[in-house]
């Protein structure tokens, strides 16, 4: 394992869990291609799969000197303009208008141990277990040195790339393309595998097959989003959830985003992936430099299955900080779904007092508790509690929910101010707008310009004496609009080309202060529901709502969907109130509650006027989170059937790392006429171990269980689902 230099050879092999990366640096030019990524392999000279010697057409006598060479070179990091056609990495923009350049290796540096870069999201690691290196190539002619930097774990099957830009040369050039990685590979018949979706719609899993030319995803709303999702999956075109080649890339970073495949015309494949160029226009002065954000790269070779335990064990274990990681949350209450902006102390202490009585542990208040704020018209950035509203004032409220034995959460827009704001009566110009043109609202608000100290520190200090005024234990985050009218009143001219990269800086900035200040704060990030569920937040936060739609069966395809990358101990999942307030769908209590507990599980409804029948099941439901939430949050997961796909069911597994334990649960959205049990195959267990199935007479070997299955009995009616348990005896 780790990172081994050959010299002879000037062949970098870099070894992680399972897989083996392999550079070379190709002898005259000192070019730095990519020789290979995939399973672990012993030898290292396979650098004939550079094709070097081959003259891909017209053969002349020096291949070199061919823009064919460079258009077809497996390149690690590819630059505009020199002759490879294909998507690039990196462009600049010098004084006399040039944008080219040509990486050539220089050096390298071998080290140990990982943080995040500065000021921004990260993977992180010890001396032992994490290896870095870095190459530092330059273009000779602009004196740019660019690092291309390599992480690698112990523990682990996925590379951390990301790239930092040094201007060394005696004049200022703007930056006009940095991403942060590219794969290229030969084509062996692809698919890609891409989130897509919308609001209350989030991450529904789309699989289309590589064809020639770019294709791919990506945001600029100046946030992850809604729509698109700054993930990559290459997979074999037969590969699934057990079998074949997977490639995964993820973006570290929660801004504008651009992940693209790209397949040329000698079938090779190329995956890059970084900050959108749209809107991106960075000045570098003489001696500055640029980091771009991290980008993960899992590969498997156990089809897509293997490639999200990946993507869940790093994150886990290399991305969270939070003091809650490896703990259970408490199951908190919000009252959005149950009040809107309609409530007050009395409505919110009944709600808290009756959630106590059934076992539920934390109340959040969300959306309404400050200025004047009745509706979504006004009052963002008034960050003053209402005591029209909160009679008695916040610790009143606190304190009278402490005493219920019950932690307690608030909701704050911080990013945000209403055009109808103290705050915006005050300071116009902090909103984001292009002077003189009247920006477009959303959700009738506006941005603040996140890329201006003065605004973070002033959010910051609204949000820290709220906190610090009484016993506040959990903060959502919420950003309810994408950025547009892209203009700040700070920013010189020839850095407005910055503003969007800034302002996500700035948002990094704010929560890493709020974080270190309140170390033991669950924070838990939210956009919209989901439009901000990416591993930058993640860094700051162990949970991210992901949806506002908390409908159970539409649930199933957001929650499979996001839990193709991220552990389910990040998705933020309630029990809500029915019919459903985004579909209309009625669902069964018991359902509703499965689905949350393949997340973080809550609830989001007024306890006080649910059916009773329901609210009767709230104190099992309490249980069955505290009895297999351990293992839901730190198992494996296994994705064994998709609704989605076969429109019937949906079923997953989640087994614990020692392999004593799992847990399967089954959701039968569909009842099928005159149909059968279902026979299902588990997956992940220990084949020698014997285990008890809940409802199964004998006990059975895991071989058993995962090669011939077990019977799934058919539930009357639709929208049923159960859960399985399974336990070594
Ligand atoms: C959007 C969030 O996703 C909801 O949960 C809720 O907090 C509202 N915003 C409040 O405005």
């Amino acid at each position: 394992m780790g990172i081994k230099y050959y010299e002879n050879e000037r062949i970098f092999k870099l070894d992680g869990k399972d897989t083996t990366y392999l550079i070379a640096v190709v002898d005259d030019e000192k070019f730095v291609g990519h020789i290979y990524y995939g399973s672990k392999i012993e030898d290292f000279q396979i650098d004939h799969l550079l094709r070097l010697k081959e003259a891909p057409f017209v053969p002349t006598e020096n291949n070199r000197d061919r823009l064919a060479f460079y258009d077809s070179f497996p390149w690690e990091y590819p630059t505009r303009g020199i002759g490879d056609f294909r998507e690039d990495c990196l462009a600049i923009e010098t004084k006399e208008g040039h944008w080219a350049l040509k990486l050539t290796y220089q050096s390298h540096k071998i080290s140990h141990g990982k943080q995040a870069p500065q000021g921004l999201p990260g993977v992180f690691g010890d001396e032992k277990n994490a290896s870095v290196l870095e190459l530092i190539c330059e273009d000779a002619q602009t004196g740019f040195e660019v690092t291309l930097i390599y992480t690698i774990f112990e523990d682990s099957d996925a590379i951390i790339r990301s790239t930092k830009i040094f201007n060394k040369a005696k004049e200022s050039v703007y930056l006009t393309k940095a991403l942060s990685a590219c794969i290229d590979m030969d084509n062996a018949e692809y698919d890609l595998i891409t989130l897509h979706g919308s609001w209350a719609r989030e991450r529904h899993i789309q699989r289309r097959s590589v064809g020639y030319g770019s294709q791919g995803v990506f945001s600029v709303r100046g946030e992850s989003g809604h729509q698109d999702h700054p993930f990559l999956c290459l997979a074999e075109s037969d590969a699934n959830q057990d079998h074949g080649a997977v490639y995964g890339m993820n973006l570290i970073y929660s801004g504008n985003f651009t992940a693209q495949v790209h397949q040329n015309q000698f079938e090779s494949i190329r995956m890059t992936m970084g900050i959108h160029p749209d809107g991106f226009r960075y000045l570098l002065e003489p001696g500055e430099f640029f980091q771009t954000p991290e980008v993960v790269i899992v590969y498997s070779d156990e089809g897509i299955g293997k490639m999200s335990r990946e993507f869940h064990d790093l994150y886990r274990n290399h991305l969270i900080r939070s003091s809650y990681k490896d703990k259970k949350r408490p199951i908190l209450i919000n009252n959005w779904e149950a009040t809107y902006f309609n409530f007050d102390t009395d409505k919110l202490l009944a709600i808290a007092k009756e959630a106590s009585s059934l076992g539920i542990e934390m109340l959040v208040m969300d959306d309404g508790w400050f200025g004047n704020r009745s509706s979504d018209n006004c009052a963002l950035g008034d960050w003053d509690v209402n005591e029209e509203k909160i009679k008695g004032g916040l610790s009143y409220l606190v304190e009278e929910v402490n005493k219920l034995g019950m932690k307690f959460g608030i909701w704050f827009e911080p990013e945000m101010i209403s055009p109808d704001s103290n705050l915006y009566r005050k300071h116009p110009d902090w909103a984001i707008a292009i002077p003189g043109k009247t920006p477009g609202l959303a959700r009738n608000q506006l941005v603040l310009d996140f890329s201006r100290k003065e605004v973070v520190d002033y959010v910051y200090g609204k949000m820290e004496t709220i906190l610090k005024s009484a016993n506040i234990e959990y903060v959502k985050w919420d950003m309810n609009r994408p950025l547009s009218d892209i203009g700040s009143a700070y920013l010189p001219s020839e850095r407005q080309g910055e503003l969007y990269h800034r302002y996500v800086l700035g948002v990094y900035e704010l929560q890493e202060r709020l974080i270190k200040q309140f170390p033991e704060l669950l924070l838990e990030n939210c956009s919209g529901g989901g439009a901000r569920f990416d591993p930058g937040m993640l860094y700051y936060s162990p949970q991210i709502w992901c949806s506002d739609d908390t409908d159970a069966i539409e649930r199933l395809s957001i929650q499979e969907g996001t839990a193709i990358v991220y552990p389910l101990s990040t998705i933020g999942a309630h029990v809500s109130d029915c019919p459903n307030h985004t579909v209309g769908r009625i669902t069964p209590f018991e359902t509703r509650g499965y689905v949350a507990l393949a997340g973080t599980f809550g609830y989001e409804l007024d306890v006080t006027k649910i059916p009773r029948e329901d609210r009767e099941l709230i104190p099992a439901q309490v249980e069955m989170y505290h009895k297999y939430n351990d293992l839901i949050r730190m198992g494996d997961y296994y994705r064994i059937a998709s609704y989605r796909e076969n429109h019937y069911f949906d079923c997953w597994q989640v087994v614990s790392k020692d392999k004593k334990e799992a847990l399967l649960t089954y959701i039968q959205v569909l009842n099928l006429a005159n149909s059968r049990s279902r026979i299902i195959k588990l997956k992940g267990l220990d084949p020698n171990q014997y285990y008890k199935v809940d409802g199964m007479e004998h006990i059975l070997s895991g071989n058993a269980l995962m090669c011939a299955g077990i019977c799934m009995d058919k539930l009357w009616g639709d929208f049923r689902g159960s859960l399985i348990s399974i336990q070594a005896v």
